[in-house]
């Protein structure tokens, strides 16, 4: 499967804030101005670091949700949600503050191979994930009359109406775009993998059956599109959106088990290997994952949601 472009080397760098806006249900839009920037792949991540008096130590892992570039500045945004003491920090910071940006880091998505009709499906903040994704997918279907590209095909899922992010933004793309509440307050109601599924097969009825998935969000939704794409034999690639301590690959504080594919390996018994996150990661191929991990205490509150 091809790749979209080039992994730039990550730099580390300080950006200032820009802009920043509240969507609801303490979620937040940022934009964070830079002097310069690499390229950042769809998929890929930056370490943001806020701190007051030190504290958090470590960075926060966030999606790049857009990124701009002019001749003398680099405008990254990213969509967040507060969970915790880093994220609460973050969302009170105000245009001109400063902060740590480090990235871009991990691997990127893959383009759907020939013929391949991709759909895009996120949950809770992991949408956030994918919107890079659908502006270059978009952009292809614009350049291109492949069919592939033909449409654009997102689901978006959360636990309330008030909690569904970034739609109008995957519009704007000219995205189909579905929506699914734990609560049926907005579209249909329940998981987004549940609908998912219906969607796939609304589209093999049809003769015109969706060959890629794209998720992002809360682990067990990612299990959950896995594992229905496991049956119906459709690829799958994941964003992995677990705890991340330093983000590039020397903690080993973010492996997660992976399959075991050599045969000489087959005798010891899975999960005999492990991927970090960070620097396999955060997309894999949901094959190649031995599903099921506990995430522990730092599961993220969304889990129990779509
Ligand atoms: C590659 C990657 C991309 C991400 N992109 C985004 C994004 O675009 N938008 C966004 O809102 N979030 C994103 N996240 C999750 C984000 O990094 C965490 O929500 C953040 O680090 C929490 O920091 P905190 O200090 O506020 O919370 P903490 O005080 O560290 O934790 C608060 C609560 O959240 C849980 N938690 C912390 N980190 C995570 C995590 N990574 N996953 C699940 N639960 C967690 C903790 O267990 C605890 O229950 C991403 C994570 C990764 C690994
Ligand atoms: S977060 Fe440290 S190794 Fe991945």
């Amino acid at each position: 499967m091809k790749t979209l472009g080039k992994l730039a080397v990550p730099v580390q760098q300080m950006a200032e804030v820009q802009a920043q806006r509240s969507l609801g249900a303490h979620a937040f839009h940022l934009c964070l101005l830079l002097p310069s920037f690499p390229p950042a792949l769809p998929g890929q991540f930056i370490m943001l670091r806020v701190t007051e008096g030190g504290d958090p130590l470590l960075g926060r892992a966030m999606a790049v949700y857009r990124i701009e570039r002019s001749r003398s500045r680099v405008i990254l945004e990213v969509v967040y949600r507060v969970v915790g003491r880093g994220t609460d920090l973050l969302s009170r910071v105000i245009p001109g503050r400063r902060m740590e940006v480090m990235g871009p880091l991990g691997r990127a998505f893959r383009l759907p191979p020939p013929g391949t009709r991709p759909i895009l499906v996120g949950g809770g903040t992991g949408i956030a994930s994918l919107h890079l994704l659908a502006k270059v997918l978009a952009a292809a279907r614009r350049a291109k009359s492949d069919r592939r590209f033909r449409d654009l095909d997102v689901l978006i899922g959360a636990r309330t109406r008030k909690e569904i992010l970034c739609r109008a933004d995957f519009a704007a793309l000219g995205a189909r775009v579905r929506l699914a509440t734990d609560d049926g307050s907005q579209g249909t109601r329940g998981h987004v993998a549940a609908l998912l599924d219906k969607v796939m097969a609304e589209g093999k009825r049809r003769g015109h059956p969706f060959g890629l998935v794209y998720a992002c969000g809360p682990t067990p939704m990612m299990e959950a599109a896995w594992r229905i794409c496991e049956r119906d034999k459709v690829a799958c690639q994941v964003s992995l959106e677990g705890p991340m301590a330093c983000g590039m690959g020397v903690c080993l504080g973010c492996a997660v088990p992976c399959r075991v594919e050599s045969p000489d390996a087959a005798i010891v018994s899975p999960p005999a290997r492990y991927k970090l996150m960070c620097t396999d990661g955060p997309v894999c191929d949901a094959s190649g994952l031995e599903w099921g991990w506990e995430e522990g205490p730092a599961a993220r509150p969304e889990g129990k949601a779509s």
